[in-house]
């Protein structure tokens, strides 16, 4: 761990209220993210801490961020100038409030947090936030940690056990992470680096996680990784397991009704995940699948290791295995080097798949990366523009897939309350966000409904009194 000392918290803010202690962690960037932030606050609460959805009550503020994109990283600095004028204000108030950055930009840039900002009390990257009720500890004392190790113990054993009643407070639905970190070095990515190399979680972890969520109420498990499809763990058979052997042994898990994974990278989609699709009910029809870009000079500078046709093949295979299955992904435009007939490319690619939903952004240059010493250059404006042309074809295919599943009777599982009385909101088995009037007791259910109409962000249903299979 490495350690620096600075100035000592007076003893009196040390021990006030040590039983009382209120935590809010804000998370930005991804769903390993979400997962992360609900392990820390679980840590936490053995240390006595509760959390607060109310910043202005807490007496630790954590920033779980994230370093994908330039603006990302950004604005972990612009909250931790607003932070530093608050802990002014309690500091006068004789109030102990502590500040912590988590999660990517915490392991990208260590020291250089709290050399741009001293009120700063620890630094803990990704793989080391098992060690946080340690360093705020430390931090109390005086002696402000930084820690960005790449541990050798495995944190997920020494991390505390959600309760019972803290997984049910919740909701029915959970992340369950199997896999961390990417050995594919996109050219543009910075996740190998903040996020280390590819490691898999252990199968029975993962099946003692999965039974405790399922006994604590929970009825869909969406299984992350940063490359989820790489997951690979020693089978009972004594062979070695993939993703897709794992998604039929959580498939018998009594009660869990659905079960989800992301993000894949197409290289890792093999034959077993495949069959599973095919074969598995209660995995949902949705796949996350990026491919960056559609023309093959971009994808080879962008080292994604496959051609434009073997993604549509690949898609071609999955759609055979299940046909209602519903493609998402996320589309880079502006790549270094990226001309007008590379983007038509994408464009082309982007028809042909016809995505249910999918994420686009602009190339944003990451130093440390090979893709930042890339020369060619796109200018900012062609990047807007080729963005804004992309995005209006993505939202209409997402609002034309939307609008064929009017009239379809389709299974919802019941989420949580609506904005309106005697209204629930409920998911789609292609993650669309449902309204159907329903009582909120039965939250947790999975209904048949009937879709009567689509909003900009979500589609609205009855409840239909047969089930009849969309
Ligand atoms: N592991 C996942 C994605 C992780 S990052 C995968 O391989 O698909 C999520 C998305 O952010 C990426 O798919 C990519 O579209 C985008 N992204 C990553 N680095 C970026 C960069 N430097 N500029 C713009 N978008 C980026
Ligand atoms: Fe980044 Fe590529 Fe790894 Fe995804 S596969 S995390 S985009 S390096
Ligand atoms: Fe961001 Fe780290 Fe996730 S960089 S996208 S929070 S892996």
């Amino acid at each position: 761990m490495n350690e620096h000392v600075s100035l000592p918290v007076p003893a009196e803010e040390a021990t006030q209220r040590p039983n009382s202690r209120k935590v809010f962690i804000k998370t930005y960037g991804c769903q390993m993210n979400v997962y992360d932030s609900v392990r820390m606050g679980d840590a936490l609460a053995s240390e006595g801490y509760v959390t607060t959805e109310e910043m202005a009550d807490a007496d630790l503020v954590l920033l779980n961020t994230c370093h994908i994109r330039e603006k990302a990283a950004d604005k972990v600095y612009s909250a931790l100038g607003r932070l530093r004028e608050m802990k002014k204000t309690r500091a006068a108030e004789g109030r102990e409030f502590m500040i912590g950055v988590t999660g990517c930009v915490a392991q990208a840039e260590g020291e250089e947090i709290v050399r741009r900002e001293p009120a700063v009390d620890v630094v803990i990257g990704p793989q080391t936030y098992h060690r946080l009720p340690q360093a705020l500890k430390s931090a109390r004392t005086g002696r402000r940690v930084v820690d960005t190790e790449y541990a050798v113990e495995d944190k997920f054993e020494h991390l505390p056990k959600a309760e019972k009643a803290a997984t049910r407070a919740r909701g029915v639905t959970s992340f369950l992470t199997v896999q961390e970190g990417c050995d594919k070095f996109c050219t543009f990515c910075v996740v190998p680096y903040t996020r280390g190399s590819e490691v898999s979680r252990p199968l029975a972890q993962i099946l003692d996680e999965a039974h405790r969520l399922v006994d604590a109420g929970v009825r869909e498990i969406t299984l992350l990784g940063q490359n989820v499809n790489a997951w690979r763990s020693e089978g009972p058979d004594g062979r070695e397991w993939s993703l897709g052997d794992l998604l039929y042994r959580l498939a018998d898990v009594p009660g869990l009704a659905r079960l989800r994974y992301t993000t894949s990278h197409p290289r890792d989609m093999d034959d077993k995940l495949i069959e599973a699709h095919r074969d598995l009910r209660s995995l949902m029809p949705y796949l996350h699948l990026p491919v960056q870009a559609g023309s093959d000079r971009i994808l080879k500078s962008m080292n994604r290791r496959h051609t434009a046709a073997e993604y549509l093949r690949l898609i071609e295979r999955i759609r055979t295995a299940r046909p209602d299955i519903a493609m998402s992904g996320d589309f880079i435009v502006g790549f270094p080097g990226e001309t007008d007939a590379d983007f038509e490319d994408t464009l082309r690619l982007v028809e042909e798949v016809g995505y249910a939903s999918a994420y686009s952004f602009k190339y944003s240059t990451r130093p440390g990366t090979p893709g930042a010493e890339l020369g060619d250059q796109v200018p900012e404006d062609v990047k807007s523009e080729r963005l804004e042309r992309l995005q209006a074809l993505l939202l209409k295919q997402q609002a034309d897939f939307a609008k064929s599943c009017v009239g379809k009777v389709i299974d919802l599982l019941l989420e949580k309350p609506g904005r309106m009385p005697g209204q629930v909101i409920g998911r789609s088995p292609w993650l669309q966000s449902v309204n159907v009037d329903a009582k909120t007791s039965q939250i947790g259910d999975i209904i048949p409904v009937r879709i009567i109409g689509t909003g900009p962000n979500s589609l609205f249903a009855e409840p239909a009194e047969r089930l009849m299979r969309a």
